[in-house]
């Protein structure tokens, strides 16, 4: 069986929601606290045993390529001032390669991924979205690439979510489960409210078979008129097993604004730096608005 070395980062969304800070800037270099939200999605990759990540961007994406390539002034600068700690964490990324391809026409994700097909060729391969962070113990992706190596199959980072929140999400419809794995009959995206099979929601993480290529190759548009990644999977379990796993770890969801907010608060009180301080103002807060209230 062929292990899972290569990653997509599908970046090349137009990040309508945060507009208009993303109209000159690429919403993956927002930040959390002091990294820009794709770092977080990189070192994910990389702890889980990456060795080539493929980011699929877009136009107005160049701020992306900068950021992960090395800056000799800069660091040159911080050796002279001896801030060794800050010139170790602007080169975390170094440690693996990072390549890119550009989405040339805003398809959607099922496209995005097929446009990195070259890259994959004929290997098992994971996507991160960077809409979601994970914060777990065990990486998120290394734990669906473990299913992957006892399967050999592909498999879908799940977790559970209200029923209000299912029609933004893709849907699993269960079969059967043994321990945090799910036979699944249907993938369905973005269900109408009250028509969801489950409340089991793809979490941005997926471990894929290279076949995953033939489908999207003929993907029609589906939810929202684009073409769908989740729609591709349904294909390709009808031909060869898809799992679902509903993995272990906190996800934070920095694709909407009380999301990006509510991560970086608590990013932020898990920063030794600022912990006391912002725990200081936060409480400050409360009280002036229990007062008014
Ligand atoms: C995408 C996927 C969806 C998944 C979601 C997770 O949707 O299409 O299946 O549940 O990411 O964040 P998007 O949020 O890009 O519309």
């Amino acid at each position: 069986m062929k292990k899972v070395k290569k990653a997509i980062i599908p970046a090349a969304g137009l990040g309508t929601r945060f507009l208009p800070a993303t109209k000159a800037m690429p919403k993956e270099m927002l930040p959390i606290v002091d990294r820009p939200t794709i770092e977080y999605i990189v070192e994910e990759a990389i702890a889980s045993g990456i060795e080539d990540i493929i980011i699929v961007t877009g136009k107005g994406k160049r701020a992306i390529e900068d950021h992960f390539d090395r800056n000799f002034e800069l660091e040159e600068n911080l050796i002279s001032k001896g801030k060794l700690d800050i010139l170790e964490k602007i080169n975390q990324s170094s440690k693996v390669e990072i390549h890119y391809i550009r989405q040339k026409e805003p398809k959607g994700l099922g496209h995005a991924v097929w446009c990195a097909r070259n890259f994959i060729g004929d290997e098992p391969f994971a996507v991160l979205l960077g809409d979601d962070i994970v914060s777990a113990d065990k990486p998120c992706t290394k734990q669906l690439i473990e299913q992957y190596n006892t399967t050999g199959s592909s498999v879908i980072g799940v977790q559970t979510v209200s029923d209000e929140e299912t029609k933004r999400y893709g849907i699993i419809d269960p079969i059967s489960s043994k321990g945090r794995c799910y036979e699944v009959s249907n993938f369905v995206e973005k269900p109408a409210q009250g028509t969801a099979p489950s409340n089991l929601a793809i979490m941005g993480r997926y471990v894929l078979t290279p076949e995953i290529f033939e489908f999207l190759e003929t993907q029609e548009t589906g939810a929202g008129g684009e073409i769908q990644l989740t729609d591709a999977i349904q294909k390709l379990n009808e031909s060869q097993k898809v799992y679902a796993y509903d993995f272990d770890g906190v996800r934070y969801d920095v694709g909407e604004k009380l999301g990006f907010i509510t991560t970086t608060i608590e990013f932020a009180l898990q920063n030794e730096e600022i912990k006391a301080d912002l725990l200081e103002y936060l409480e400050e807060i409360v009280k002036k608005s229990n007062v008014k209230s």
